[in-house]
């Protein structure tokens, strides 16, 4: 009985019955190769069918597909010895010796018929066959039975260097994460791991001529508490640890049967405060150094004096040695404290000898020494874009990490180029709504921003884009303390960026890329890598039209997840609605609501709360300024002398001063006495939204927008911080801070950006 209409019951909706039994289903390969054809038929995996190579890069290739096999479906395909004439129901694997004539090293063919599957590539081509084959396959083959449908595949990247990073300075990272790193690098396809060694806060690589550099310089003595950097709090926990030659050694092997090239990066002149604590010498002004326990940027910068360039170029032949397969060695090159140069006599001295004009000339001269050390050993030199600033050495490939503005002018001078801009690859920036995030650093790179990047910006020609060799993504540990941590900021975000530098654009869809993404995430799941969980798509602030009184909010769960959502205002878990349909909210004029909600895997992981407000309150119009004209600069201010308990005492005094400024800076305005100041500016709105305002002060402060109070901070307090929102339209809106000083401490810090998504300093000129 059951059976009889069980079938007619399904096929009600028939549209979606038609669907599911005639689609063949598609595969989800990420990075998105460059062509497939679906061919409408199948072929089927079965026990018997066999495995043929005939040349070691093919068994090693089978090798590793029967590996793959014996761990995720518990079996194996038989290999016959030598090439059988029926290649009947078999994966034959094409590598070196049969490979068609022309074909890139790292581009590879599927092609899969009823008869059988070919991988066709040789070299990491052959691997990367491999890896699209193994993204192919189902989650679950039950009883070494599945089918695939036919495809006829061709793939290769669009870029030769496809690059991930990791800085091991800022938290030691354990040799045996940093093979799970590499091995899920390699399953994306990344063919470069930029390994960040050395750092202010650790020097991470055993250097034989030096002991003192991991002896002292790979130990702090604590850590700083989260942000508590002002008052300093530290964790009273020692950190550290470094790598040993053998180790080091054992990493690079184990990348390059990746086929991922290694690239150490031994940072110069800055960044060194713990190798200048290991050895003060190094440094232009001899002091008692500590390697730091703090984050930022140190005035500990190597001297550019011969014992140093001595150091350096010990310390650099021995990595070189360890690192044979790397064309390029990273210097560094970023953030130089200048300082210690400025007070030197030494520095000042070479200034004249070399004819150096300023401290950036002396930073180059610094560059173009180990440049020319580096080009003797046959190695290319690698910096960040600083080392533009003084003039670039000569064969430099440039890293831009400020934007793509280093990039752009180093390409232009026929430069190398790898693109790591910060608004798109910056991995350790912040991901979500910063209320609910883990800590980080800051900033807001979510999923869909990182899938835009664009490695070779519009501003260059074909002829000079051709020096943009690729792009990385970049991973700082400031706020990283230990693997888990890197997983949940690296994934799934690696896997966009996979797709930035390997897909052509033209396969590239953001839609497309967040279908793939469920089969992807449960992979990740098999392999125990701690992924942020996606935000369900369809959730985000809304501002009701003036007529709206109501609205629905459709969200999409990813397949293999669920969303439990609350509308009161509480923290929402399993046991709160379940999103079945799309969530109905009504609302009376001026009010708002707040949709809460968790997405909960099928393996149980949960994701932390995102949220979206909807509000029916007026979005607030934008002024009639344009960027055009009037053209407004900076802002103007006033200030009041006297003591004051509330800004609202300010609107009945009479200003002592009035003048322009560029930033809300107190310091300029009143150091020592009592003061009252209000701000005037316009500040421009990028786009429709419901904005945040927050004050972090110390006295009273008052943040209005177009007339109307969006933060109130006021009164006599110590530090304390409010916030507020308000919808408004894209374009110029009037701005006015006020705040008094009262005694004590004085502090005033502005924060704004798009509810639940970015945060950023409002620091001064304001468009
Ligand atoms: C950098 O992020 N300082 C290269």
């Amino acid at each position: 009985m059951k059976r009889h209409f069980s079938l007619p019951v399904f096929c009600l909706f028939l549209s979606l019955c038609i669907f599911n039994v005639s689609a063949p289903a598609q595969y989800s390969i990420v990075p998105k190769p460059s062509s497939i054809k679906y061919l409408g038929s199948k072929f089927e995996l079965n026990r018997q069918t066999r495995l043929i190579a005939d040349d070691e890069a093919g068994f090693k290739i089978a090798a590793l597909l029967n590996e793959y096999l014996q761990k995720n479906y518990g079996f194996k395909l038989p290999q016959p010895a030598g090439v059988p004439r029926n290649k009947q129901n078999s994966i034959v694997i094409e590598s070196q010796s049969v490979v068609p004539a022309g074909l890139k090293d790292e581009a590879y063919g599927i092609y899969i018929v009823p008869q059988g599957v070919r991988l066709t590539g040789k070299g990491a081509g052959a691997f990367y066959a491999l890896q699209s084959f193994l993204q192919m396959l189902p989650a679950e083959i039950k009883n070494g039975r599945t089918t695939l449908p036919a495809v006829d595949l061709a793939d290769e990247p669009r870029f030769r260097y496809r690059g991930m990073h990791l800085d091991v300075g800022r938290h030691f990272m354990p040799v045996s994460f940093l093979k799970k790193y590499l091995d899920l690098m390699a399953q994306y396809k990344f063919n470069y791991f930029h390994w960040h060694l050395t750092e202010d806060q650790g020097w991470r690589i055993e250097i034989k001529k030096y002991p003192k550099l991991t002896e002292v310089g790979a130990w702090r003595k604590e850590t700083v508490k989260e942000r508590q950097l002002n008052p300093y709090v530290g964790d009273n926990f020692p950190h550290g640890g470094f790598y040993t030659q053998e180790q080091v050694k054992e990493v690079v092997a184990y990348a390059k049967a990746l086929h991922i090239t290694t690239i150490p990066e031994i940072e110069m002149p800055g960044h060194s405060a713990a190798a200048i604590a290991a050895y003060p010498e190094l440094a232009c002004k001899e002091d008692k150094y500590e390697v730091t326990t703090t984050w930022g940027i140190f005035k500990q910068t190597y001297c550019p004096k011969e014992t140093t360039f001595k150091f350096l170029e010990d310390v650099l032949t021995e990595v070189i040695a360890l690192f044979p397969d790397s064309p390029y060695v990273h210097v560094g090159g970023d953030e130089v404290l200048q300082d210690q140069w400025k007070e030197s006599l030494m520095v000042q001295e070479l200034k004249r000898t070399e004819n150096l004009k300023d401290e950036h000339e002396v930073q180059s001269y610094f560059i173009r020494r180990m440049e020319k050390f580096l080009n003797a050993k046959g190695k290319r030199l690698i910096g960040w874009d600083e080392i533009l600033e003084g003039g670039i050495a000569p064969n430099a490939t440039i890293m831009s990490w400020r934007g793509v503005k280093g990039g752009i002018q180093a390409a232009k001078a026929k430069h190398d180029v790898i693109m790591t801009p910060t608004d798109f690859a910056y991995l350790d920036y912040g991901q979500g709504d910063p209320r609910t995030e883990p800590l980080n650093i800051g900033g807001y790179v979510p999923l869909e921003k990182v899938y835009s990047f664009d490695p070779v910006p519009k501003e260059l020609s074909a002829d000079e884009a051709k020096f943009i060799i690729g792009g990385q993504g970049n991973v700082w540990t400031e706020y990283m303390k230990n693997p888990d941590k890197v997983e949940y900021m690296v994934f799934p975000r690696m896997l966009a960026l996979a797709e930035s530098v390997w897909s052509k654009p033209e396969v590239r869809d953001y839609k497309d890329f967040i279908k793939r993404l469920p089969n992807q995430l449960a992979r990740l799941d098999k392999q125990n890598v701690l992924y942020r969980i996606p935000e369900p798509t369809g959730l985000g602030n809304v501002i009701l039209g003036s007529d709206q009184t109501s609205t629905e909010i459709a969200l999409s769960p990813i397949p293999g997840s669920r969303i439990f959502y609350t509308l009161d205002g509480s923290e929402p878990s399993e046991f709160s609605n379940p999103y079945t349909a799309p969530v109905k909210i009504s609302l009376t004029p001026g009010s708002s609501a707040v949709l809460k909600t968790i997405v909960m895997m099928n393996n149980g992981r949960k994701s932390s709360t995102y949220s979206a407000v909807i509000t029916n309150r007026k979005m607030l119009p934008a002024s009639a300024l344009t960027d055009a004209a009037p053209k407004i600069e900076g802002m103007t201010y006033q200030v009041y002398k006297g003591t004051f308990n509330s800004v609202q005492i300010l609107d009945g005094v009479e200003p002592a001063v009035k003048g322009e400024t560029k930033t809300f800076a107190l310091k300029p305005l009143n150091e020592k006495e009592n003061f009252g100041v209000i701000w005037d500016a316009y500040i421009k709105v990028p786009e429709d939204g419901l904005y945040d305002f927050a004050i972090d002060s110390d006295d009273g402060a008052v943040l209005m927008i177009d007339d109307q109070t969006v933060v109130d901070n006021d009164g006599i307090h110590t530090r304390k911080t409010s916030s507020g929102d308000v919808p408004l339209a894209k374009g110029f809106h009037k701005i006015r801070v006020k705040y008094f000083q009262k005694d004590g401490e004085m502090l005033l810090n502005l924060r704004w950006g798009i509810k639940g998504r970015n945060f950023t300093g409002l620091s001064g000129l304001l468009h």
